[in-house]
């Protein structure tokens, strides 16, 4: 008899983004007519820069050719994107990494779910709340924790962010191993100081645990005192991995590329306590699982790299912020505290009732579809997510439609 993995009966029987496409999609059934505009998923509209298209179709010319064919790349990317993360992303702002702690991926979502894979059975893991789905969900598929009462995994460590700590939760009294941390936040849109960041490094090295610091949406940031990287923290190479992702900063979201750093002296430790490095085992793990990312793509998001890239990449991302800002001043207006928007292209707000009612209002009423924040957890209970990944046109309008009706 073939049988299941039993934790696949703790969660829930969808993923979060795919019960929100099948209730719209439901409506749009019953609804042809009805004109949706979608600030739900955090999936970007605009197209590629054309440094990356050209790049991209470069690069395919040379895999139709003998002479320049490339059949499976080094194990973990090619040394021109390596190279080119390493100076621009770290170097450049004062942190040291090499290109051989860079680890290229098909994007921080696998990685952030594969990476739970290196650790114990029996860690104690520490999650924000809200929190990114993928964090929680694949430690209860790798069976990390008891069963789910009234929201929470048992076994789990929460930690609350709320707007009484501003959505940035402090170190917990209690010790942990392994520290799920995302900055800019999905989905709170709350971003971390270098204070606030320095006290995990601590915690985190008073306790011989790891943070797994997912900065996807890092190339938000404007705000010139907010780190970008948790290496721009000193002590953090020994106690954090870092995954970053090309799909906002570039629109890569049906590209696929980002990354994942660990650094050399970042350590775990075997039963008897004695250290073992991560590095190996995370090349190990992935020289295994995965057979790298395509060519032309690599050499795509190296254009994100170029001056022209650069130059590109920053106006894609400032339309979305001018969106995020106009979604943000329209809730103010309305009355709401929304926080995020800055420094993020997501907005958070206290809806003043049940999320999924709120999603269900905005989606029948107003044809505009939302993230009910109920679904990153028991503290988005009431809350909503509205993502600035649209065109401005889209954001006006909806943001008008919402106005009409709350
Ligand atoms: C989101 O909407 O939270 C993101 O798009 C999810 C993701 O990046 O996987």
């Amino acid at each position: 008899m073939i049988k299941a993995n039993p934790n696949f009966a703790k969660i829930q029987a969808s993923y979060l983004f795919s019960d929100i496409a099948r209730r719209v999609a439901d409506f749009s059934k019953k609804n042809p007519d009805a004109k949706l505009i979608r600030m739900g998923i955090g999936d970007v509209t605009r197209a590629l820069p054309s440094a990356c298209v050209k790049a991209m179709a470069k690069a395919t010319e040379e895999m139709g050719v003998d002479a320049t064919f490339h059949g499976y790349g080094p194990d973990h990317g090619y040394g021109f994107l390596r190279e080119a993360i390493a100076q621009n992303d770290f170097r450049s702002r004062g942190a040291d990494i090499s290109p051989d702690e860079i680890f290229i991926s098909d994007g921080a979502k696998c990685d952030t779910g594969n990476f739970q894979e290196l650790f114990a059975q029996d860690v104690r893991i520490a999650v924000p709340d809200p929190v990114y789905p993928v964090y929680v969900d694949t430690n209860v598929m790798a069976g990390r924790t008891g069963g789910n009462i009234n929201g929470r995994y048992e076994g789990l460590i929460y930690l609350d962010s709320t707007a009484e700590n501003g959505f940035v939760p402090d170190v917990p009294d209690t010790h942990a191993d392994l520290i799920y941390l995302c900055f800019p936040n999905n989905p709170t849109g709350a971003v971390a100081s270098a204070d606030r960041l320095k006290k995990w490094v601590e915690y985190a090295r008073e306790n011989k645990a790891l943070i797994l610091f997912d900065a996807a949406y890092e190339a938000f940031i404007r705000d010139k005192d907010i780190p970008h990287s948790i290496y721009e923290i000193p002590g953090a190479r020994e106690v954090a991995v870092e995954f970053r992702s090309f799909s906002k900063t570039a629109g890569f979201t049906g590209t696929r590329c980002g990354y994942t750093v660990v650094p050399a002296d970042c350590r775990v430790f075997a039963e008897n306590g004695s250290e073992i490095m991560l590095q190996p085992m995370w090349a190990r793990r992935m020289s295994t699982k995965f057979n790298g990312v395509s060519y032309p793509v690599q050499r795509a998001a190296e254009a994100v790299y170029s001056e022209e890239g650069k130059e590109q990449t920053k106006m894609l991302v400032d339309g979305y912020l001018a969106n995020a800002a106009v979604i943000r001043d329209k809730l103010r207006a309305k009355g709401f505290s929304p926080t995020g928007g800055d420094n993020s292209p997501y907005v958070w707000f206290d809806t003043g009732m049940d999320s999924w009612e709120f999603f269900d209002r905005l989606l029948n009423e107003a044809q505009v579809v939302v993230t009910p924040g109920s679904g990153f957890g028991r503290c988005g209970n009431g809350y909503a997510r509205i993502s600035a990944f649209n065109s401005m046109e889209n954001v006006l309008e909806a943001m008008e439609r919402i106005d009409r009706i709350i």
